[in-house]
């Protein structure tokens, strides 16, 4: 079995967790929305990872809504001691599958309210505020009011530490001049480097960076220059994605996402593949020639 702690830690605040990690979205079903296709298997990949060593599972109560929340407490409750899960909140889900935005204060506190109840806890380990900004990128805008009710509700020790998603710099400082920020969740991976420059400013902060669609999301990457470097190495291009990350910056903490035990397996594998200097740098030429 892969020992995954060779890809190392990292600290979200008083917790410490195995910088390669779990995501729990696909889990849900087609459109992360209903149940998953084989709720059995859903469960199996769940308590592989954690066999394996996974101690931080991101999640949110909008995936289903509800259902991956209820499939993780199902596996996974008791809870082992040391298992980080992180959710988040922003959103709600509409009867067509559609993300609307929370627009009012009261929806963050049910949110919580809805988290503890369905993952049967009585404290969230970290909550991020996802800002909803176009969908998939973020956009400048004050996110001051919303953040503040989290941190309201920190003090009130329903949240142990709080995190942001889909945010931009100018956000992150200022949600800090608010509340301690220990993670931040944005779109990254090998061919969409938005954030080369925030990653970088976070690592000097020490709040970790958890990439969201770090196989390229729904549609995972496609290349042939990444299908020629895993052929030369013996691995799969999914798990070089993974290594390209992991190598990145220490700060990068990952959570790609599978419904499925073998490329759990596989993605896992990825925390003892180790990339040199000449094959990241032809990995980093992809992302200027993403079209290959
Ligand atoms: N903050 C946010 O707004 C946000 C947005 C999106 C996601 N997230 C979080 O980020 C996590 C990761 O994102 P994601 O799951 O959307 O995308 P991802 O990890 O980039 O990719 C998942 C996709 O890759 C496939 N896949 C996984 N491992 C594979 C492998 N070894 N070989 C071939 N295909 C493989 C999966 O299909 P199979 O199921 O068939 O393996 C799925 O289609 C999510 O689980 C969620 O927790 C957060």
């Amino acid at each position: 079995m892969t020992d995954i702690s060779r890809a190392g830690a990292f600290a979200l605040g008083d917790l410490t967790v195995n910088r390669m990690g779990y995501g729990a979205m696909q889990l849900a079903g087609p459109g992360v929305f209903g149940p998953p296709k084989d709720r059995d298997q859903a469960l199996a990949v769940l308590r592989e990872a954690v066999a394996s060593g996974v101690d931080h599972i991101d999640t949110s109560d909008f995936y289903g809504p509800h259902v991956t929340n209820q499939i993780i407490r199902e596996a996974l409750s008791p809870y082992p001691e040391g298992l980080t899960i992180v959710t988040k909140l922003g959103a709600r889900r509409g009867d067509d599958a559609s993300w609307l935005p929370y627009s009012e204060p009261a929806e963050l506190v049910q949110g919580i309210e809805d988290n503890l109840r369905n993952l049967g806890v009585e404290v969230l380990d970290v909550v991020n505020l996802r800002v909803m900004g176009d969908i998939h990128a973020p956009s400048e805008g004050s996110i001051g009011a919303k953040f503040s009710v989290l941190a309201e509700q920190q003090k009130k020790g329903k949240i142990r530490h709080l995190g942001l998603s889909n945010v931009t710099s100018t956000q992150v400082a200022e949600a800090r001049t608010i509340a301690p920020v220990v993670c931040v969740q944005n779109q990254y991976n090998l061919v969409q480097r938005d954030d080369d420059a925030l990653i970088d400013e976070l690592a000097g902060l020490g709040v970790a960076y958890t990439p969201f669609f770090p196989l390229g999301g729904f549609t995972p990457l496609q290349s042939s220059a990444l299908s020629e470097v895993a052929a030369e190495l013996g691995a799969t291009p999914m798990q070089v994605a993974l290594a390209w990350l992991l190598q990145r910056a220490p700060n990068i903490l990952l959570i790609p996402g599978t419904s499925s035990v073998t490329h759990l397996r596989e993605n896992l594998a990825a925390a003892s593949l180790s990339l040199s200097p000449e094959v990241i740098r032809r990995l980093d030429a992809i992302a200027k020639s993403p079209a290959v």
